[in-house]
């Protein structure tokens, strides 16, 4: 086979990844948490030709060079690498996020790519190796490989930093609803993030700290506990942030908006309404409720002065050939 097809989800961290004890391998310094989110998704082809010359790239219809695609071919090379070809490959991918959504397509991406590319190298790799490959593209992709609620171990070495399910889609029904946060600020990536992680002074205790909410946040999730989910989710985020603020160059993601969603879901949550936020680089407010309260949530969040949007997603399933 020289073509294949896949699809992945993004993924919303429940305890994040920031900061890598080796930037070019991606080897994280804590591991963490997350869940797929369902509906939204990334479909890639990669045909692998003894016709072409060089690598290419398009994504919704557009061609992508420079820096893009070589972040494409350096997954591509691995694959070639342990598939013994040196054909180049048509890469061709579409993601059905809403323009300007917000939320982080490498995630998806990469792990589509990772899919995709091994299988059309004739390769057959395990889930485990599809994350380790994944996380070479984005750290975050490696969570998009595993089905529903799903942890990534930091691992000893290349090989065993790879993340696996801790619970099956079904598990519990969680819903993400992603309050839109207009921003006019370019925002500075994960990547240059993560390379900075370490100046804050911050960084240290966070990472030490790092197994303690690992723990907590995984028996919640098993216990389907809300509260102690919720409690756990938004100490984990505003660690997160307080290392980014206190970094140098210092990065401050949040917007007045992002500011005011915490103080309404905190009241929210006073008042028996089971929501919880966490917020990834950028100014958007992930607020995570029980599935029956989604609706009423997404309502309430449309009426705060400016959100300009609301996604909503459950969870969702693996990467899978297509
Ligand atoms: C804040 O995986 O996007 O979303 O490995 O450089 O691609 P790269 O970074 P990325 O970092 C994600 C950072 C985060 C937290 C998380 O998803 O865990």
């Amino acid at each position: 086979m020289s073509i294949a097809t896949a699809q992945a989800h993004p993924n919303i961290a429940f305890i994040k990844y920031w900061g890598n004890r080796d930037d070019n391998l991606r080897l994280p310094v804590n591991g963490s948490i997350s869940m797929n989110l369902d509906g939204l998704f990334t479909r890639t082809t990669v045909n692998f030709s003894a016709s072409i010359s060089t690598d290419s790239l398009l994504i919704n219809s557009k061609s992508i060079t420079g820096k893009g695609l070589d972040r494409v071919s350096y997954i591509l090379d691995l694959v070639r690498e342990m598939a013994k070809i040196n054909e180049k490959a048509e890469v061709t991918s579409e993601n059905n996020f809403p323009a300007g959504a917000g939320i982080a397509s490498s995630a998806a991406a990469f792990a589509a790519l990772a899919l995709a590319s091994s299988r059309a190298a004739g390769l057959t790799l395990s889930e485990a190796q599809l994350s380790v490959l994944a996380r070479r593209g984005s750290g975050s992709a490696s969570r998009s490989i595993p089905a529903g609620f799903v942890e990534w171990q930091m691992g000893q070495n290349e090989a065993d930093s790879y993340a696996f399910s801790i619970a099956p889609v079904d598990h519990w029904n969680l819903v993400d609803c992603v309050a839109i946060v207009s921003s006019s600020h370019k925002k500075i990536g994960s990547t240059e993030g993560h390379a900075i992680a370490g100046t804050s002074p911050l960084q240290n205790a966070r990472v030490t700290d790092a197994p303690r909410r690992i723990e907590i946040c995984r028996n919640a999730i098993l216990k389907k506990d809300f509260e102690a989910f919720a409690n756990i989710i938004e100490h984990d985020s505003d660690m997160m942030h307080s290392v980014m603020m206190t970094s140098n160059p210092p990065l401050m993601y949040w917007q007045s908006a992002t500011v005011e969603i915490f103080h309404q879901v905190r009241e929210w949550r006073a008042s028996g309404l089971p929501v919880g936020y966490t917020v990834d680089a950028g100014a958007n407010v992930h607020v995570l409720c029980l599935g029956e309260y989604a609706k009423d949530v997404e309502k309430r969040l449309r009426e705060i002065p400016g959100v300009s949007n609301v996604l909503v997603a459950g969870v969702g399933g693996g990467a899978r050939l297509v």
